[in-house]
């Protein structure tokens, strides 16, 4: 099969396209035909060694198919189901491996590109939403990079969850988006010189009740400092680098605040809190309340040019490769 295989940590042009043996599933395992595989910043992590990894590897924690084997032992699926997945690595290639415990159902109003879409980013806009900082009709939030993969949902979701979200973007053409997400007020957070005084003036000098960043190192400071009293920052992701170490003391000092780090994966630990956020997530895609925009496809060769693009902020929505 072709895929991106990964032999040496580093930069975008580690992933070289190759020719790999077409893998077997094993036990509890499905060998699916993979029709879309999503890029996200994770695989950036990975591939640049901050997460460290076994090398080598295929990289790509999602993607959807049609399943082509089942492995022994399986149960509840058959060969010819459609599926997807946002927690196993080896996506980016034309066949993957995955284990059957992490493969969810996609159902038939939802697109290949639309379940990956949501997937990983959409799972992870759900649990934002509903479990880290359950969003209340009528408050204010902050969302960083709004126009982002996990931006974009975020700001939909939250919008409609009733919460009034002011948003931050570095371009004319990603606040268009925002906006078009439902974001109530933008702000280009690359042309202001206090972020946080903006959010201030636009509450009432209130701040915001909760703060979802996944820009990380650059947003920080500005997102502590734009909480109401007890509000809580949602430090999900560091598209701009990690954030140093934090001393208490400054949650104390800026108003008893919150602040917690979640990832995707304590999310859906298990397999009923899987199926049930991707559920959640696949009905609100179907029902049209969730739209899953589709910033660039890319061949599956390309993998580089998509991670160029992505570290660079050149990117909207969701990208995808195609095998
Ligand atoms: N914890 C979790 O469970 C979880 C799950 C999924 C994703 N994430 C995190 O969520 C964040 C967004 O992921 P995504 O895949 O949807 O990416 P993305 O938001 O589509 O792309 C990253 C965006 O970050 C902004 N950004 C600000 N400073 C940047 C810098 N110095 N370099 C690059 N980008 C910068 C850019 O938007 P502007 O140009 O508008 O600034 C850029 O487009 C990432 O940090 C990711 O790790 C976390």
């Amino acid at each position: 099969m072709r895929a991106i295989q990964i032999t040496e940590s580093g930069g975008p042009e580690v992933l070289i396209p190759t020719e790999l043996p077409d893998p077997t599933p094993g036990p509890g395992e499905l060998l699916v035909e993979v029709a879309v595989a999503g890029v996200n910043y994770i695989d950036t992590y990975q591939r640049q060694g901050i997460y460290p990894m076994q090398l080598p590897f295929v990289p790509g924690m999602e993607g959807a198919g049609r399943v082509r084997e089942v492995g022994a032992g399986v149960t509840g699926f058959a060969t010819g189901d459609r599926v997807a997945w946002a927690n196993t690595l080896g996506g980016y290639a034309e066949l993957a491996a995955i284990p059957a415990d992490d493969a969810v159902p996609v159902p038939d109003g939802v697109s290949d590109e639309a379940a990956v879409g949501a997937a990983l980013q959409g799972m992870t806009a759900h649990y934002l939403l509903h479990d880290s900082h359950p969003v209340r009709a009528g408050e204010d939030v902050l969302v960083h990079a709004a126009a982002g993969g996990v931006g974009l949902l975020l700001t939909q979701w939250a919008t409609r969850l009733g919460a009034r979200v002011i948003a931050t973007v570095s371009t004319a053409e990603k606040e268009e988006l925002a906006r078009g997400a439902g974001a109530a007020e933008v702000i280009r957070y690359t042309e202001v010189d206090d972020l946080a005084a903006e959010v201030r003036t636009l509450t009432g000098g209130a701040g915001v009740a909760a703060v979802y960043d996944g820009v990380g190192r650059d947003t920080f400071d500005a997102s502590l400092a734009s909480l109401a009293r007890r509000g809580i920052l949602v430090l999900f992701g560091a598209s701009s680098g990690p954030v140093p170490p934090v001393d208490p003391q400054r949650l104390n000092a800026a108003g008893s605040l919150f602040l917690t780090r979640p990832k995707l994966h304590d999310h859906i630990a298990t397999r009923d809190e899987l199926t049930a956020r991707a559920a959640a997530v696949y009905a609100a895609v179907a029902a049209g309340e969730l739209d899953v925009r589709i910033g660039h496809r890319y061949p599956l060769a390309e993998a580089r040019t998509a991670h160029e693009d992505l570290q660079s902020r050149r990117t909207t929505g969701k990208l995808l490769l195609q095998p």
